[in-house]
């Protein structure tokens, strides 16, 4: 049974990288999330990593004193970004794993090998009254993990898929639509997000392929869209990809 609409979170980080790599004011994502807000986004989300690339923490409270919809807040589980969660307080922490050479998040987070690390991270955000995500691969193992960690959402990776072409890419849709039939099939099924290299080509067959999935985080193809068009544009292009099905 499909449940639509789904809910698009637009994530900011890459107007933040247009604006360090020249040391600038502008490009503000703060502006630029009150805008894809204004054009429609159900939430904004944002990744505050270890070495700063591109959000800083001062982006983070701007945008928490600004963001009227939901804001979602990726960050690697760590005592200091638990401590920073608690201050500012976004309405969901979705925990993924950072490397620092990496050019992106590259996997999903090993909930399952984590779980003692993870454990008392989770349980002081909710004690909090912050939500938790978790950005995993799409495995039984890994919602299990979930699960018993007591988080109330989870977030597919969908990079796999993102980058395959062919057989390859219907391999990896089958791979997302097993594990979120897993989930749907649990007693109380967590709720489904995913993200990662989702694209205007990419998203209608993943959403037809996945009727579960109740949320999708798309950065790096809304910001390069709104170079061309504008990012309120950008974010309604998305919103009709998601709708027409
Ligand atoms: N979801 C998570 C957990 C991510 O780490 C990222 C990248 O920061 C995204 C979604 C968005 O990916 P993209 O920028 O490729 O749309």
């Amino acid at each position: 049974m499909m449940q639509r609409p789904v809910r698009l979170h637009v994530n900011v980080d890459h107007v933040a990288t247009l604006r360090q790599v020249r040391g600038t004011p502008y490009p503000d994502p703060v502006e630029a999330a009150l805008a894809c807000e204004a054009a429609g986004a159900h939430g904004i989300t944002v990744h505050l990593r270890e070495d700063r690339r591109h959000i800083q923490p001062e982006d983070v409270e701007r945008l928490r004193q600004r963001v009227r919809t939901l804001l979602n807040l990726e960050m690697a589980p760590t005592e200091a970004m638990t401590e920073f969660a608690l201050r500012v307080r976004p309405n969901i922490v979705t925990f993924v794993p950072e490397r620092r050479e990496e050019r992106t998040t590259e996997g999903g987070l090993d909930a399952d090998g984590l779980f003692d690390m993870l454990k008392p991270l989770i349980q002081r955000l909710k004690e909090g009254g912050i939500e938790v995500s978790l950005f995993i691969e799409a495995e039984p193992k890994q919602i299990d993990a979930a699960l018993r960690l007591g988080v109330s959402r989870i977030e597919f990776h969908t990079g796999h898929y993102a980058n395959a072409k062919g057989e390859e890419a219907e391999k990896a849709l089958h791979t997302l639509h097993q594990a979120a039939e897993y989930n749907a099939k649990l007693k109380q099924p967590l709720h489904l997000a995913a993200g990662h290299g989702l694209t205007v080509a990419n998203v209608p067959p993943l959403l037809r392929a996945v009727p579960s999935i109740r949320e999708l985080n798309i950065g790096h193809a809304i910001v390069s869209d709104a170079l061309f068009w504008g990012i309120a544009y950008a974010v309604r292009r998305f919103l009709r990809a998601m709708e027409a099905l």
